[in-house]
């Protein structure tokens, strides 16, 4: 017998357990599920830790990059040697079927042991029939909609043999000078948290093993969106206060809710890196949470240590981040080059990798690797599957419900049909840019609709010209401004260019590049009426727009079908029901500005204040130019005083909130009906409004409905100074309403016996 085959005969005698193993046979057809129970997949990795190296388990927890896709700045080209002697566990970048299964194919029958790899990539938005970006489709504030766009992405992505994906990012980003705001939920701490979850169900689903779903990756672990003045990978400092009440819980609820891993970031957090951060990945992740998945670095964030001046060098860098916690080293190669040493040395502890390797193995019994390898790479599905007719709707019905409506003076959306159009701008007739940033396998060029082929689908009467570039140049100018001078109404498409945002795309201007303001100067001399549309991976500062044109629709970068679904809410096929999940600042220099800010001493709207002293700004109001919420509908909807249940909120008695809301507009719309709570003062100074619920609901014209929200104790517990999770009793203010921008209306009593 050969040495292989005698390895093999001890590996499949070992873990078999209960089940029969057919070894790595390709297979054709999906098998029945299996569900393996915890101590199953316990005692089979435990079998198979026992056949393991030391050199084979520091394999495990090594993640590289194939060539087929650039994420980061340094490629190791020398995967495959590594794969081959079993020094890799897992690989990201590789997509297809064909392909991962030949990268397969070298972990089964080429290494001693035949560990299957696991394969990961950043499905953000979409895989290859691509949704609005993140931020996007927070905006439709639509839970079940959100889960089933991460459904239909880890079933494209499945199909094409991959296994994971590294998302969703779940961190609170409220600068919108930091590109990666776009790749979010926003600013707000609770409903990141709960898009976030319907996130990760939506990738999840109910079983790993089931093939038509992957692994999630809650990222980045922590405070990333907290960069200092919004540059990327910058600095961290952050008091314990905001860390915990604000940036820690969507990670807290996901670790709870079972997601598979989690990814450190990049940056420290006052003074340690992410990545080397024992606290955050021992203490909290570990010991408090109890997460049960494993933790993978971000790009060579191990590496990075060192530039922080945390770790003297790289072996150093790879001890920090092994006992912090983290199991797995994506692409720095440390581990994989170190590892062995700090162990010979003492300085890494056996079990200390054992508890890594065991996370590690454990995902893929979960994703049913063991029992076949390749049942994720499913060639004869692939055609069937990825941008079909379902998912396209999808994609069209997410982008439309994505959509926020800025501004519409004088009703002058929706269009009528029959008025003369002029479509301008740089992003009008664009397949590139509308798909947005991170977009897996998304095709620019020939699949996503653009604007003009959305106006096309209509039978409208429209002439197009570009009239400017993104960010540099005229083009066509003189046809822009003979086409609008005939029109009855001008649309102009503009925006970003989808690499102004996302990763290492901070902007010190969130304004319109030049060229379009110009531009749009020029469209403005014509006293027409004019519609913005808008593509952008941020806020922007709109202060100007605002005073020149009549309609503004935000759009976000809409994905695919994202022409189609402009079309659609510009010609009332749609009505839009979008709100802000980030505030839309006057101007820059109003940063950091959310909703949920603290008072000062010397609040700027105080009754009696004296006016000179109070904290404000000589040149420019406090309020933003669009709140957190905010968003138009083409009806209209009215707000009754909600009315409360009682007055005093105690542990065994909640309060129930019933508000009606009416729509009293012409035609039938969706509303975002949103609970925002004040904690009058506390142990710790606590934010001026906090949102505590929401429901997106749909009225017929003249149609009243009544939504009950329900608070309980639970609900107003935040973190005191002394880190406790605790309710304070005290007087709270609430109010009900369709933005945050809203007076309190009643009050109510914590009460605590
Ligand atoms: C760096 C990004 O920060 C992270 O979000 C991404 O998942 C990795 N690169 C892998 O591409």
């Amino acid at each position: 017998m050969s040495f292989k085959k005698k390895i093999e005969t001890t590996f499949l005698s070992l873990i078999i357990g209960f089940f029969t193993f057919s070894q790595y046979s390709c297979n054709e057809q999906q098998k029945p599920e299996k569900k393996d129970s915890v101590a199953d997949i316990e005692r089979r990795v435990d079998s198979i830790m026992k056949l393991m190296t030391l050199k084979e388990k520091i394999g495990q927890t090594v993640l590289y990059t194939t060539e087929h896709d650039v994420t980061g700045p340094v490629i190791d080209k020398n995967y495959l040697n590594y794969l081959k002697s079993g020094g890799v566990g897992a690989l990201f970048n590789a997509t297809g079927s064909a392909f991962t299964r030949k990268l397969q194919k070298i972990a089964v029958e080429e290494t001693r042991l035949g560990i299957p790899l696991i394969f990961g990539y950043d499905v953000i938005h979409g895989y290859k029939t691509i949704f609005p970006i993140p931020m996007g489709e927070a905006s439709s504030w639509d839970l079940d909609l959100i889960q089933e766009s991460a459904r239909i992405a880890a079933l494209e992505a499945s199909v094409e043999g991959l296994h994971w994906t590294f998302a969703p990012m779940v961190d609170i980003a409220r600068d919108p000078r930091w590109g990666r705001i776009a790749e979010g939920a926003g600013e707000d701490t609770y409903l990141c948290t709960r898009v976030s979850e319907a996130r990760v169900k939506g990738f999840q689903g109910e079983s790993l093993n089931n093939q038509e779903t992957i692994l999630a990756c809650a990222k980045h672990y922590a405070a990333y969106g907290a960069a200092q003045a919004g540059r990327d990978y910058h600095t961290v400092d952050i008091s314990k206060n905001t860390l915990h009440n604000v940036y820690l819980p969507p990670f807290e609820a996901l670790a709870k809710a079972g997601v598979a891993t989690m990814m450190t970031s990049f940056n420290e957090i006052n003074g340690i890196p992410a990545t080397g951060n024992h606290y955050l990945l021992r203490d909290i992740l570990r010991e408090q949470w109890n997460f049960d998945g494993f933790v993978v670095t971000d790009y060579t964030s191990i590496n990075e240590m060192v530039h922080h001046g945390y770790a003297e060098n790289l072996k150093h860098a790879g001890e920090l981040a092994m006992n912090a916690g983290v199991d797995m080293d994506l692409q720095g190669g440390v581990y994989l080059e170190h590892m062995e040493a700090s162990i010979r040395e003492g300085k890494i502890s056996e079990e200390r990798l054992d508890e890594a390797v065991k996370a590690i193995l454990k995902m893929k019994f979960k994703l049913g690797l063991f029992d076949d390898p390749y049942k994720y790479c499913q060639e004869e599905k692939e055609k069937a599957v990825i941008l079909n007719q379902e998912h396209l709707e999808a994609a069209r019905d997410v982008a439309r419900k994505s959509m926020v409506l800025l501004k519409n003076d004088n009703a002058i959306l929706p269009l009528n049909k029959e008025q003369k159009i002029a479509l301008v701008g740089p992003l009008a007739n664009d397949e590139y840019h509308i798909i947005g940033n991170w977009v897996a396998q998304g095709d620019r060029n020939g699949t996503a609709v653009s604007v003009v082929e959305g106006f096309k689908e209509k039978s409208i009467d429209f002439n197009y010209a570009k009239g400017c570039n993104i960010e540099n140049e005229l083009v066509d100018f003189s046809k822009a401004i003979s086409i609008a001078k005939e029109a009855d109404v001008v649309v102009m498409v503009m925006g970003e260019s989808e690499r102004m945002s996302g990763e290492a795309a901070s902007r010190t201007s969130i304004k319109l590049p030049a060229i379009q303001r110009s531009f749009i100067n020029e469209i403005n001399k014509l006293n027409k009426p004019l519609v913005l549309v808008l593509m952008n991976g941020r806020p922007l500062d709109l202060s100007d727009e605002v005073r020149q044109v009549d309609a503004i629709l935000e759009t976000w970068f809409p994905g695919t079908s994202g022409g189609h679904a402009i079309a659609d809410v510009l010609f009332g096929d749609y009505n839009p029901s979008g709100k802000l999940t980030v505030t839309f600042p006057r101007t820059i220099g109003q940063i950091p500005i959310h909703y949920n800010m603290k008072n000062t001493g010397r609040p700027a709207d105080i009754e009696g204040a004296n006016e000179r002293y109070t904290s404000k700004y000589i040149d420019a109001p406090n309020s933003p130019l669009f709140p957190f919420g905010y968003g138009l509908s083409y009806t209209k909807f009215e707000y009754g005083k909600p009315e409360l249940s009682n007055n005093e909120l105690t542990a065994d008695q909640p309060i129930s909130i019933k508000t009606k809301i009416t729509n009293i507009g012409e035609r039938m719309g969706e509303e975002v009906v949103q609970l925002y709570v004040r904690d009058r003062f506390g142990s710790i100074t606590r934010p001026v409004k906090e949102l505590k619920g929401f429901q997106k609901i749909t009225l017929e014209k003249g149609e009243s409905k009544v939504v009950t929200f329900t608070l309980s104790v639970d609900d107003l517990k935040f973190f005191d100074d002394h880190l406790d999770f605790v309710n304070e009793a005290g007087e709270y203010d609430l109010f009900v309403a369709g933005s945050s921008d809203h007076e309190f209306t009643n009050s109510f009593s914590l009460v605590l016996k």
